[in-house]
């Protein structure tokens, strides 16, 4: 199916900056703001509000039995579960390890990627996650693939967790980006990693301006090449 507008896929591991620059993205572009991580993490409240152990055998069972029931949707940017905003609650650290976790089983993954696929399908949005560009849409105009080393994500997250209040070490934090990131990197199913046809954005020493200015060349460049392509 063609769509009317293009698809803009933007992946990377935590706090590399993708949050920050696909919305700014979506805002130069008029397009729509899609942040699956807090899909997952939605997902994870409701687990959590329902005693799901995600150390239980039968997780994906009941996982999928709590899906079946479970309504997940955006107002503007704020996301919305079973018609209540979970905004907030999705920025909680340990909401962010049990998305993580649960975001390894099958049964999440499917549930989430046709709810992801039915709401890009039009076009028009800029989707940030980790397989966006791998597994969502593979087949996305545009994609991109955001890092930065380890040690400044760590830097970032923490200034933004001290920001909100929350009481942490930068060592605990490092500590957690690690372990996150072996586990998005290492799962079996849609595993983070740069898809071949996406643009590397390495934003160690970028701040978000610079990234997004980055971003928009590229679509720029390419509109242009795809335009003289037709002409010609
Ligand atoms: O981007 P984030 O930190 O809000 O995402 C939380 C977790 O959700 C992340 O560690 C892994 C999972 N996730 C995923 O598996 N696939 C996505 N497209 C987005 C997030």
């Amino acid at each position: 199916m063609s769509r009317e507008q293009p698809v803009i896929a933007i992946d990377g591991p935590v706090s590399s900056g993708k949050s920050t620059a696909a919305r700014a993205l979506a805002r130069a572009l008029g397009f729509v703001y899609l942040s699956t991580g807090a899909m997952y993490r939605a997902v994870a409240i409701k687990a959590r509000a329902a005693g799901i152990d995600p150390d239980s055998p039968d997780l994906a069972a009941r996982l999928g039995t709590m899906l079946d029931s479970t309504r997940i949707e955006f107002s503007g940017e704020r996301i919305m579960l079973d018609g209540r905003d979970v905004s907030r609650e999705i920025g909680e650290p340990a909401i962010g390890d049990l998305a993580s976790q649960l975001s390894t089983l099958g049964v999440v993954r499917a549930r989430m990627r046709d709810l992801q696929r039915a709401l890009g399908e039009r076009g028009g949005v800029v989707m940030e996650g980790r397989d966006i560009g791998t597994a969502v849409f593979p087949d996305a105009e545009f994609k991109f693939f955001l890092d930065a080393d380890v040690n400044v994500r760590a830097r970032r997250r923490y200034a933004e967790l001290a920001a909100k209040g929350v009481k942490t070490t930068f060592g605990e934090v490092l500590e957690q980006l690690r372990e996150r990131d072996i586990r998005d990197q290492g799962r079996a199913l849609a595993p983070l990693r740069r898809a071949d046809d996406a643009v590397l954005v390495d934003s160690t020493d970028l701040d978000a301006d610079q990234v997004v200015d980055a971003m928009k060349k590229r679509i720029l460049a390419a509109s242009n090449a795809r335009k003289g392509l037709k002409r010609g």
